[in-house]
């Protein structure tokens, strides 16, 4: 099976939600902060038009974490501007995630932020739904791609794994020891794998210049 046909993280609000069980990837996000910050600095150091800058986060989930770090960049976009006495940009922000992310929750929290920037010159939101390891921009669109505690994520069970038959977990602790380099080397090939053609279809959706922050 790969991991965009139907693994989500717990929907809504309720006790098991992941809105409600997510505050160390929070922590980990607001430790990103200063990353984005030097991202948004680059971004306008590199390049001398600024009038449309477009901001995707890559596995955004659900609940407050969904909105944190395309936040710290609009923020930061409009600290930038009105610290250089420049008008603010146009700024497009586009979340994704698998389909069967909790998409519900991510338009009410996108609808609100996008009332919040009101003042400042309204960003335009939108949900893209799909998997990151395939095209998900036009070419050359996206000025800064976001992800935190995604990319772990791999876009199946590696390959040499299902040929042998080898579960995701042993129960039986000899064989668990026995298999584990063997384990470890299908699950790390099938990381580089995938991490390459992340890689390459970003590389393909980023503007000349464009920044990137995801730091694991
Ligand atoms: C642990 S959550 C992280 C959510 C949020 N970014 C945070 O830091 O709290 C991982 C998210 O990545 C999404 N994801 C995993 N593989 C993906 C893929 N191939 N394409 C898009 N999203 C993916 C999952 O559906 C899940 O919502």
């Amino acid at each position: 099976m790969s991991s965009g046909q139907s693994l989500h993280m717990n929907r809504g609000e309720g006790e098991a939600s992941y809105a409600r069980n997510s505050t160390t990837q929070n922590a980990g996000q607001n430790r990103m902060k200063h990353l984005i910050q030097e991202a948004i600095t680059n971004l306008w150091k590199n390049t001398n038009t600024h009038k449309n800058i477009v901001i995707a986060d890559l596995g955004c989930s659900a609940g407050p974490n969904a909105l944190t770090l395309v936040k710290t960049a609009v923020d930061a976009i409009f600290h930038h501007c009105s610290d250089h006495k420049e008008i603010a940009s146009e700024i497009s922000v586009l979340l994704n995630d698998l389909p069967d992310n909790d998409f519900n929750d991510v338009a009410k929290r996108l609808y609100a932020f996008q009332q919040s920037t009101q003042d400042c010159g309204p960003a335009v939101t939108a949900i893209v739904p799909g998997s990151f390891y395939k095209k998900l921009f036009t070419s050359n669109s996206v000025n800064l791609v976001l992800s935190s505690h995604s990319l772990n994520w791999l876009s199946q069970v590696p390959e040499d794994l299902k040929k042998s038959r080898i579960p995701v977990y042993d129960k039986d602790e000899g064989l668990r020891q026995a298999r584990r380099p063997f384990v470890v080397q299908a699950f790390s090939q099938q990381f580089r794998k995938d991490f390459a053609i992340f890689l390459n279809t970003r590389a393909k959706e980023l503007v000349p210049n464009g920044q990137w922050c995801f730091p694991w």
